[in-house]
C-alpha cells in the first residue's frame, strides 16, 4: 500500500518516523543480508517444561534471531514508518504481514508455514507492540513479569517464579521497549533518570530501573493486570479465607470500618483492597490515591489520583502526602490509599479520625503488630515531632482493623489475621484477633491449614455493624467462624 517498494534504492528511515513506529528494534539493525544468501530458518527448539502458551514465545536459537534481524532490516528499509504510525493496529499488522511475506519470498528463506507465522507475529510485536513481552502480556495466568536484562525473563504463575525461554535481542532493544512503555504515561527513562514507575494501558503496574543503577542491563518488573478481577468468592475458592471470614470482611467494608491491609510484597494486598472496596455503597464519593493506578472500583462516584515523580530538573513532584492532603478538600466520603509508605500515614490517620471513616489502605508489614509499629515509624520519620504516646493514640483512635495477607512458601496466598485494634493500655496498643490461619502441615509441597475464629462473639465493631443494620449477619458469620472453638 504505502511501502517504499518500487521507489528505486531503499531509503533510509528518518529518525522521527522510526522513533514513532518502531523504536524497539531500530538501533543496531543496519545491514541487510546479501540477496543471494539463502538462510535456512531454524526450527524453534521445543520447550518442554516452561513452554509458554504462545508458539511465538518458544525458545529461539541464534540463527532464528539472525534471520529475523535480516528480515526486519529489510522491512525497515521498505516500509514508511511515518505512515505506518497513522494506521490502527489491525491495518498496520496486515501491512507488515504483507511486506514480510514478500521479503521472505524474495530472500528465498526456507521455512514452514507455522515458522513463518511465528516470525510474522514476532516482527509485528517488535514494530507495533512490546516485542518479546507480547506473548507474556497476552496471558492472564501470569501475576508478575520480571526482566533482568535482555537474556533473562522470569514470570510468576500460580505463586511460583519460573524462568521463561523468552529473551530480547540485546539490552538496547529491551531499553527501547521500556522507553516505549513509560512514554505512554508521559514519562521517560534513561541514564539521567534511570528509575521510573508507569503503567500499561490495561492497568498493569510497571517499574523500570536502568543502567548504570541496574548493573546487568535494564530491569523491568510488571505486575500484570488481571482481566478477571478476583472477588472474595474467589478468595474462598482458593482457600485464602473461609466463607465466614469473607462475610466478616464484607461487613467491615460495608459498615465503614477503617481498614489497613498489611502483608509482604506480592501477598495480595491490593487485590484484597480492591475486593473490600466492592462493599462500599454506590452512593458514596470515593477518592483513591496511588503511585500507579491499579485499583478498579466499580462504583460510579470515584476520583482516581496518581502521584507524579519529579521532572528531569527535579521539580514538579507530587507525593502521596500531597494527594492525601488534597483529598481532604475534595469532600471525600472514603479515602483509599493504594500503599502507605511515608508521612502520608499521618494525614490518612487524621482523615480516618475526622469523619472519613471507612477509609482503607495497604502497607508492607509481616504481622498486624508490625504494621502498627511501621505506621508509628513512618510518622516519626516524617518529622512530625510527636511523642510516641500521641502517635499510638492516633493509631488506636483511627484504625479499626488490620487484615494480614501472606504469600506462603508454596505460592498460595492466605489471609492469616483479622485483627481489631482496641485501644491503649499504658504504652501498649491492645489488639484482638477475630480470625487466624492455623498451619497444620504440608502435603506434597502444599501447605495444609485452616482458618479459625478465636471465640470472640462481640467484636469491637459490633455497634458500627449494628448502626448499619448488619449485626444479624455479623452474629451469624461469627457463629460459623467460631464453630470449632
Ligand atoms: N488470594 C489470592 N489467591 C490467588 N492469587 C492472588 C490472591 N490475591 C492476589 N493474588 C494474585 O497475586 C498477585 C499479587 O497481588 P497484589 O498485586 O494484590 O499484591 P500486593 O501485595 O499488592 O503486591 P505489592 O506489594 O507488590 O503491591 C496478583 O497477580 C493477584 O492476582
Ligand atoms: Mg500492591
Amino acid at each position: 500500500m504505502f511501502g517504499k517498494r518500487g521507489q528505486g534504492a531503499p531509503q533510509t528511515v528518518t529518525a522521527d518516523a522510526a522513533a514513532k513506529a518502531a523504536p524497539a528494534e531500530l538501533t543496531g539493525v543496519s545491514e541487510a543480508p546479501s540477496e543471494n544468501k539463502k538462510p535456512k530458518m531454524p526450527a524453534p527448539e521445543a520447550v518442554a517444561k516452561n513452554a509458554p502458551k504462545s508458539a511465538s514465545a518458544a525458545t529461539r536459537s541464534d540463527d532464528y534471531y539472525a534471520v529475523k534481524q535480516s528480515i526486519f532490516a529489510a522491512l525497515i528499509d521498505t516500509i514508511d514508518l511515518g505512515q505506518l504510525a497513522q494506521l490502527d493496529q489491525k491495518s498496520a499488522r496486515d501491512e507488515i504481514r504483507d511486506i514480510v511475506t514478500e521479503i521472505i519470498q524474495l530472500k528465498n528463506v526456507v521455512m514452514s508455514i507455522s515458522e513463518q507465522e511465528n516470525l510474522l507475529e514476532d516482527i509485528c510485536n517488535d514494530v507495533l507492540g512490546y516485542g518479546p513481552l507480547e506473548p507474556l502480556l497476552a496471558r492472564d495466568d501470569i501475576a508478575d513479569i520480571m526482566v533482568n536484562g535482555a537474556g533473562r525473563v522470569f514470570i510468576e504463575v500460580e505463586g511460583k517464579v519460573e524462568l521463561t525461554p523468552i529473551r530480547f535481542r540485546d539490552n538496547t532493544q529491551l531499553m527501547n521497549i521500556c522507553q516505549r512503555i513509560v512514554s505512554q504515561v508521559g514519562r521517560r527513562v534513561d541514564e539521567s533518570a534511570p528509575i521510573c514507575d508507569a503503567r500499561l494501558q490495561d492497568g498493569s503496574r510497571v517499574n523500570v530501573i536502568a543502567p548504570p543503577l541496574s548493573i546487568d542491563g535494564p530491569s523491568l518488573t510488571i505486575r500484570k493486570f488481571k482481566r478477571d478481577k478476583l472477588t472474595l468468592k474467589d478468595f474462598v475458592n482458593y482457600g485464602s479465607i473461609n466463607e465466614a471470614g469473607a462475610d466478616i470482611l464484607g461487613i467491615m467494608g460495608a459498615s465503614r470500618c477503617n481498614v489497613l491491609i498489611s502483608g509482604g510484597t506480592g501477598s495480595g494486598k491490593t487485590t484484597l483492597l480492591n475486593c473490600m472496596t466492592g462493599f462500599i455503597d454506590v452512593t458514596e464519593r470515593i477518592i483513591t490515591c496511588e503511585d500507579a493506578a491499579e485499583l478498579q472500583l466499580q462504583q460510579p462516584h470515584v476520583v482516581r489520583l496518581e502521584t507524579r515523580p519529579p521532572n528531569i530538573e527535579g521539580f514538579g513532584e507530587i507525593t502521596m502526602r500531597d494527594l492525601v492532603r488534597n483529598c481532604l478538600r475534595m469532600r471525600p466520603e472514603r479515602i483509599v490509599v493504594g500503599e502507605v509508605r511515608g508521612p502520608e500515614a499521618f494525614d490518612l490517620l487524621q482523615a480516618m479520625n475526622t469523619g472519613h471513616d471507612g477509609s482503607m489502605g495497604t502497607l508492607h508489614a509481616n504481622s498486624p503488630r508490625e504494621a502498627m509499629s511501621r505506621l508509628e515509624s513512618m510518622i516519626t520519620m516524617g518529622g512530625f515531632n510527636l511523642p510516641s504516646k500521641t502517635i499510638r493514640e492516633m493509631i488506636c483512635g483511627s484504625i479499626d482493623v488490620i487484615i494480614q495477607a501472606e504469600r506462603m512458601r508454596d505460592g498460595s496466598r492466605r489471609i492469616t489475621h483479622i485483627t481489631e485494634v482496641l485501644g491503649q493500655e499504658g504504652d501498649v496498643i491492645i489488639t484482638q484477633d477475630l480470625m487466624l490461619y492455623e498451619l497444620e502441615g504440608e502435603d506434597n509441597g502444599k501447605i495444609r491449614g485452616h482458618h479459625r475464629g478465636t471465640g470472640i462473639a462481640r467484636p469491637a465493631f459490633w455497634d458500627r455493624a449494628r448502626y448499619f443494620n448488619l449485626h444479624g449477619k455479623l452474629a451469624n458469620a461469627l457463629d460459623r467462624l467460631n464453630e470449632e472453638f
